[in-house]
């Protein structure tokens, strides 16, 4: 049985990638469709490529400083270099208590201007939106470069409704 906060998705799309410059490239093509108070969820095991696709989405939004895997923070702000919304990536692995102790980081920005990027989130932040664009990566079955990746999107809540994720694949 779904948990009342997983509505059925609004849209969804999957996808093959067959490399980290084909991940960094839809992270790019995913910044042209989002939108400031927009939350991604970032699902995958370790090494599968959230970071990897979080650089392409900071490059394609124009923000300040290399994203990283968050090692040491649980959160990073990526300003925006011109008027584009700024990127808060958070590596929620290590936020045990979920959303009470991402409101306590005490980010210096607002979410709902900013294009928030959460990879080991489930579970602990989907009370910030019921509008959410959940991203699964997983290694390609029988892959032995250890370079293809199976992504399914979905978008969940009236955000994603009649949204068009045709351009990711384009
Ligand atoms: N198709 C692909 N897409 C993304 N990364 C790939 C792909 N093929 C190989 N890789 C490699 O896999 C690694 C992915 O690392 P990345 O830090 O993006 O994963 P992650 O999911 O964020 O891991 P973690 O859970 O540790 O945060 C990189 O070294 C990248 O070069
Ligand atoms: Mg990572």
């Amino acid at each position: 049985m779904e948990a009342p906060h997983s509505p059925a998705p609004a849209v969804s799309l999957q996808l093959t990638v067959n490399s980290p410059q084909q991940m960094g490239e839809l992270g790019r093509r995913l910044a042209k469709i989002l939108r400031p108070g927009d939350l991604v969820m970032l699902t995958g095991e370790l090494g599968a490529g959230k970071t990897t696709l979080t650089r392409g989405l900071g490059e394609g939004l124009g923000v300040r400083g290399a994203v990283t895997s968050p090692t040491f923070v649980i959160a990073r702000v990526h300003p925006s270099l011109g008027d584009g919304p700024p990127l808060v990536h958070v590596d929620a692995y290590r936020l045990g208590g979920g959303l009470d102790e991402m409101e306590d980081l005490d980010l210096d920005v607002s979410l709902p201007d900013s294009v928030v990027v959460v990879e080991w989130g489930d579970g602990k932040v989907e009370d910030l939106s019921d509008d959410r664009l959940h991203v699964v990566i997983h290694r390609a079955v029988g892959d032995t470069t250890d370079e293809v990746r199976e992504v399914t999107l979905r978008g969940l809540g009236g955000r994603w409704a009649g949204a068009d994720l045709t351009v990711l694949s384009a």
